[in-house]
């Protein structure tokens, strides 16, 4: 039997977004972003993010139709993010996917956004169940055992700040660009991380729960002191800090994941297998730790490229492409959900 081929369709945040899947092949994927729309308000304002998917989520699904090289007729079924996310967005991509399916007579299946991002892996690099991963990123961090398109095992996360979000603010305190990640890890190199005492949160705690707000008060204080003390920040001071806060990340990341690992190993997987994504995943400091970690336990290491780490409709497809393997469909009954958790 020919693989599927799958449209999917993503509007749960600030990217409108539409792939074509034939089986685990990516024919297209087409992410319109709306940074600019919410650039002045300082965050993703959702009543703009809503009209902007309404207007676009059509023009994203026909250039991904025509990148594929198909017509919408050979679509075989339509894959759509159902939450959790922005309602107004989510709303929009749902009844688009309920009208696409109608109209070509075509099943159609309501997808958990964070269920796309935890079974890129399968999509990207093929792993088998059950496998872990550390989801990281701007919104999230959470280690999950993936054990099937609808079973997940959460064996902890953070308890306030994701990283991204730690990192962004980092930037901000010290006046370095947005987005903060890349711009913290470049000023970082070859910086003295022991300089400065940040931090360890929550190593004191058991278990794979994280929190990252406490790096970020520990900065702000360092920054401070700096400034009274000498007027200003001198370059070194500034790559210090980035280092030292980077450190820190990457020192709690690799403990807590080392727990993850111990939880997730004890149940003797047969293909023993970890996955990072999230736009955290590109941190080159963070990444090799825990690489060397997983080869220390003889854990195969894997780590999507980071345009299917980000948001896309590509994951929701595939998603989408295991869910109606197993018998899934939705009906015109899907409702859209601001909250849903694996
Ligand atoms: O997954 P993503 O693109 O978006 C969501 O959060 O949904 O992640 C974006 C986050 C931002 O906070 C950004 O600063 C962070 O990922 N990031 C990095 C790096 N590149 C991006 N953080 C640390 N190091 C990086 N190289
Ligand atoms: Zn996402």
């Amino acid at each position: 039997m020919p693989d599927k081929i799958l449209l999917g369709l993503e509007s749960s945040c600030d990217d409108t977004a539409a792939a074509v899947l034939r089986g685990r092949e990516i024919l297209s994927s087409v992410v319109m972003g709306q940074t600019e729309l919410h650039a002045a308000f300082g965050g993703v304002v959702p009543e703009i993010a809503a009209r902007a998917h309404a207007e676009k989520l059509d023009l994203a699904v026909e250039q991904a139709v025509a990148q594929a090289g198909i017509s919408l007729q050979d679509v075989d079924a339509v894959a759509v993010t159902a939450g959790p996310g922005l309602i107004g967005g989510v709303l929009s991509g749902v009844m688009m996917a309920k009208g696409l399916a109608a109209g070509l007579g075509k099943p159609f299946v309501g997808v958990n956004h964070l269920a796309g991002h935890a079974l890129t892996p399968r999509l990207t690099d093929g792993l088998s169940y059950p496998y872990l991963m550390l989801l990281v990123s701007g919104g999230h961090c959470q280690f999950l055992i993936v054990r099937g398109a609808q079973d997940f095992t959460r064996l902890g996360g953070t308890i306030d700040d994701a990283p991204g979000e730690a990192f962004d603010k980092t930037a901000r305190l010290l006046g370095l660009p947005q987005p903060g990640g890349p711009s913290v890890e470049a000023t970082a190199v070859g910086a003295d991380e022991r300089r400065f005492a940040f931090p360890r949160p929550l190593l004191d705690r058991e278990g794979c729960d994280l929190s990252f707000s406490g790096l970020k008060t520990a900065l702000l204080r360092l920054r401070d002191r700096l400034v009274e003390a000498q007027g200003g920040l001198h370059e070194a001071d500034r790559a210090d800090l980035c280092a030292g806060f980077q450190a820190a990340v990457r020192d709690v990341l690799r403990e807590k994941t080392r727990r993850a690992l111990a939880l997730y190993l004890a149940e003797a997987p047969a293909e023993p297998a970890f996955a990072i994504a999230g736009g955290v995943a590109a941190n080159q400091a963070i990444r090799a730790a825990l690489e060397t970690l997983c080869v220390e336990h003889g854990v195969r290491f894997t780590a999507p490229p980071l345009r299917l780490c980000t948001d896309n409709a590509a994951m929701i497809a595939y998603a989408g492409s295991e869910l109606l393997a197993a018998g899934e469909t939705s009906d015109m009954a899907l409702s859209a959900r601001p909250r849903w958790p694996l």
